[in-house]
């Protein structure tokens, strides 16, 4: 599959990094609407650019475009890359609104298309192992999910110090404005809705608890919440509480409680993070959880690719499943319909703001399909 990226900002390494590992994707061009950086971008990686979106769309050699952009450019972006005959995966969210996401998805429909988005981590060896512990039913009938995606005070970090493998600065201005729910909910999103199923309703709040964020720059919008939490209710009756922000201090932490014990891990951005069972034990005339962890396996190794910081992931994981589900005629994992349901999920909480009432979902897929080495 020859793909073409657009986009060459600060995750873009993150996908060149692990790009090697799959030889079904063939990176022949990348763009950007900024022509220095996509100078520098193609000089630093050896791969050839274009001059703007229309000649890479020309190109029919495309198969499929990586939509690594900023999140207000993801529609356009997008739709054009759809009317251009090419697969899509795009950088999360599908669409900042539901109506863009929505119709995104139509015009794949119609046109015979694939579009899928990140994050991709549910195909991690973490996540498919913990779906495979939950299948075996090692902690019984589950009741109640705990996950967090907290990253400490991110607007008093040295943030302005953050620079990609090729250079490229950490886009805070665009972070703070789009916010940390549509930025990071979707890690822990598309892992329930996986586990669990279709999400039928959610009763959210967020809120901008620190407004006045940076000095440099005005803004827009200024007050963007910084903080999110969410209940969420399963069709399948499961119940979870999601937490996303930029102001408790880091976890990213998921504990799945069922009848018998805790499943749990310590944080969802790294792609072999051990798992944890803690199982309920009685000693006299009280039950409780044994403080003592017991480890349950991984179902494979992680294949070796470069760890940068705080995180370890493989960006093009995804895109690789997107690939490989076209060239084998076989549904996507992370469908169109998956996409969708999981941004309709994560626009509900960040819009939630603090006067929301439940919001019954819409949209809904079918069961994904594990991974061929966790079945
Ligand atoms: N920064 C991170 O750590 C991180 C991690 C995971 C995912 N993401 C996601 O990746 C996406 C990109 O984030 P980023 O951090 O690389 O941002 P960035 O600002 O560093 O890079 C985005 C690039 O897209 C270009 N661009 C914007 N609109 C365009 C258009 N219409 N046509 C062509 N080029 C256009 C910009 O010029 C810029 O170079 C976002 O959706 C973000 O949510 C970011």
């Amino acid at each position: 599959m020859r793909i073409a990226i657009v986009g060459c900002g600060f995750v873009a390494d993150y996908y060149l990094n692990t790009l090697p590992q799959h030889q079904e994707l063939e990176l022949i061009g990348v763009m950007d609407k900024n022509p220095e950086r996509v100078a520098k971008f193609s000089q630093f990686y050896g791969i050839p650019s274009y001059q703007s979106l229309e000649e890479l769309l020309e190109d029919k050699r495309v198969d499929l475009v990586l939509n690594l952009t900023n999140p207000r450019s993801h529609y356009s972006v997008s739709k054009a890359c759809l009317e251009a005959g090419k697969h899509v995966y795009s950088e999360k969210p599908l669409g900042v609104t539901n109506q863009e996401a929505k119709e995104l998805v139509a015009i794949a429909q119609e046109k015979g298309l694939e579009i899928s988005s990140a994050p991709c981590s549910v195909l991690s060896e973490t996540a498919q192992s913990l779906w495979k512990g939950l299948r075996e039913n090692v902690v019984g009938k589950v009741r109640l999910v705990y996950a967090e995606m907290e990253d400490g005070m991110v607007h008093q970090m040295p943030y302005q110090q953050w620079l990609s493998k090729s250079g490229t600065p950490w886009p805070y201005q665009d972070e703070f404005e789009v916010g940390c729910t549509f930025e990071h909910a979707g890690y822990y999103t598309t892992w329930l809705t996986t586990f669990f199923g279709p999400v039928l309703s959610v009763t959210a709040f967020s809120s901008c608890l620190i407004p006045d964020k940076v000095k440099d720059v005005e803004l827009n919008p200024p007050n963007t919440p910084d903080f999110s939490v969410a209940c969420l209710k399963f069709v399948s009756g499961v119940v979870a509480r999601l937490t996303c922000g930029i102001v408790a201090p880091h976890n990213h932490e998921l504990k799945i409680i069922g009848d018998r014990g805790v499943m749990g891990i310590k944080d969802c951005w790294f792609y072999d993070d051990p798992i944890y069972i803690q199982r309920m034990i009685k000693i006299r005339r009280k039950v409780f959880f044994n403080p003592i962890k017991q480890k349950y396996p991984l179902v494979r190794k992680t294949p070796k690719f470069p760890h940068r910081g705080a995180q370890k992931m493989d960006f093009c994981r995804g895109v690789a499943e997107m690939a490989q589900a076209i060239t084998q005629k076989r549904p996507n994992r992370l469908s169109k319909e998956f996409c969708l349901h999981n941004n309709e999920l994560v626009n509900a909480i960040a819009y939630a703001l603090e006067n929301s009432s439940t919001y019954q979902m819409t949209t809904t897929f079918e069961p994904m399909q594990p991974m061929d080495w966790a079945c």
